[in-house]
């Protein structure tokens, strides 16, 4: 039977210049370098400079993700950009990364399933290049949640980041057999009861403005490592892939104690767990493609390498995804 795999070909990612370490935070409001790291795991994260928006980051990271890739621009004709943050409520920001690349044909739009978004637009691109649809996909993640924080809430402000990262994916023959690189499995869950647990508090058609994000933390906390384990199973069962059989664990890096937690319990060993929360914070979409090219870039994942990817975030969202490399 002709089949098609997501094959990744590429990865690329783009922090902004600005870094705001804990010891800035702690002369902005009552808070510690100590308590941050402890709670948290989170140094440092860069904060995108005045004029700077989301469709920028992305574009970045999407240009670093078709050098690696050795392709161009016009080789690509599906852009999905995962974002809570666009520029501007519309056009959808991966339009502007279309006309930032010189790309007129084909397709582009956002997703948004906050921290989830990159799995969520994953799991969207895959099921694209599976049905034949499109050929090669621009997979991004790109947030500048720095405009949507209280900067007076030491609650929230503390955790998160902006940055972008980037997968290009290419629509592959496949035969079926399990060592063959792409996609192997997606695995995508909400469920809206908990919108409340962590939102922003605007928004176009209740209040006409952008508001700031609120959280209620422990609950999150709370819900956070039962769903990621819950879908991580889903995944280990439709492929066989076992904690002790793949090779690498990119988990949303929202916090160490729940990435800790979550690996934990799932008994993957710490040293196949990919960690970059100390130096981006919590950048919600965009935190995965972050991991993944900092560890695609230091060589830690290679070709033929079982990665394992994971988020939760608002809504609740949440999802998994399994790639052979
Ligand atoms: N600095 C110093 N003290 C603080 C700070 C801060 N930045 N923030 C809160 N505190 C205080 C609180 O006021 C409280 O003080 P009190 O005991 O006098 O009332 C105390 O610290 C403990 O507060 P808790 O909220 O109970 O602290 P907790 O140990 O739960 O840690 C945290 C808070 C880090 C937010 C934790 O709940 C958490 O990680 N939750 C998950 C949330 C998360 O990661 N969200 C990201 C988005 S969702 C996602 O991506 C999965």
């Amino acid at each position: 039977m002709s089949m098609i795999r997501s094959v990744v070909r590429g990865v690329g990612a783009y922090l902004p210049a600005h870094t705001l370490t804990n010891a800035d935070l702690a002369q902005m409001v009552d808070t510690s370098d100590d308590w941050i790291v402890q709670r948290t795991g989170i140094r440092e994260r860069h904060i995108a400079a005045e004029g700077e928006v989301t469709s920028d980051l992305a574009l970045n990271a999407a240009r670093a993700a078709l050098a690696d890739a050795g392709l161009e621009p016009g080789d690509i004709d599906l852009i999905v950009l995962a974002t809570s943050t666009p520029d501007n409520t519309f056009p959808a920001t991966a339009v502007s990364v279309q006309a930032g690349l010189g790309i007129t044909h084909g397709a582009a739009f956002d997703v948004q399933a906050v921290c989830s978004g990159f799995v969520f637009a994953l799991a969207t691109a895959d099921n694209f290049l599976k049905s034949g649809s499109f050929k090669r996909a621009l997979v991004i993640g790109a947030e500048t949640f720095s405009r949507i924080l209280d900067w007076s809430d030491r609650t929230t402000c503390v955790l998160f980041g902006d940055g972008a990262g980037a997968l290009v994916l290419e629509a592959v023959p496949a035969t079926g057999a399990a060592d063959e690189p792409g996609i192997m499995t997606t695995h995508l869950r909400s469920d809206g009861r908990h919108k409340n647990k962590l939102y922003v508090d605007g928004g176009v058609s209740s209040t006409k403005t952008t508001g700031f994000l609120r959280m209620e933390g422990r609950e999150v906390f709370r819900y956070a490592v039962g769903m990621i384990t819950d879908v991580i199973e889903d995944a280990f069962a439709a492929t066989g892939v076992t904690a002790q059989s793949l090779d690498w664990f990119v988990p949303h890096q929202a916090n160490r104690r729940i990435i800790d937690a979550s690996a934990n319990k799932l008994g993957i060993a710490a040293e196949k767990v990919v960690v970059t929360v100390d130096h981006h914070g919590n950048t919600s979409a965009a935190s995965i493609p972050l991991a993944l090219a900092s560890a695609h870039a230091d060589g830690r994942i290679k070709r033929g390498d079982i990665v394992l990817l994971e988020a939760m975030g608002g809504g609740f969202t949440w999802g998994s995804a399994l790639i052979r490399w």
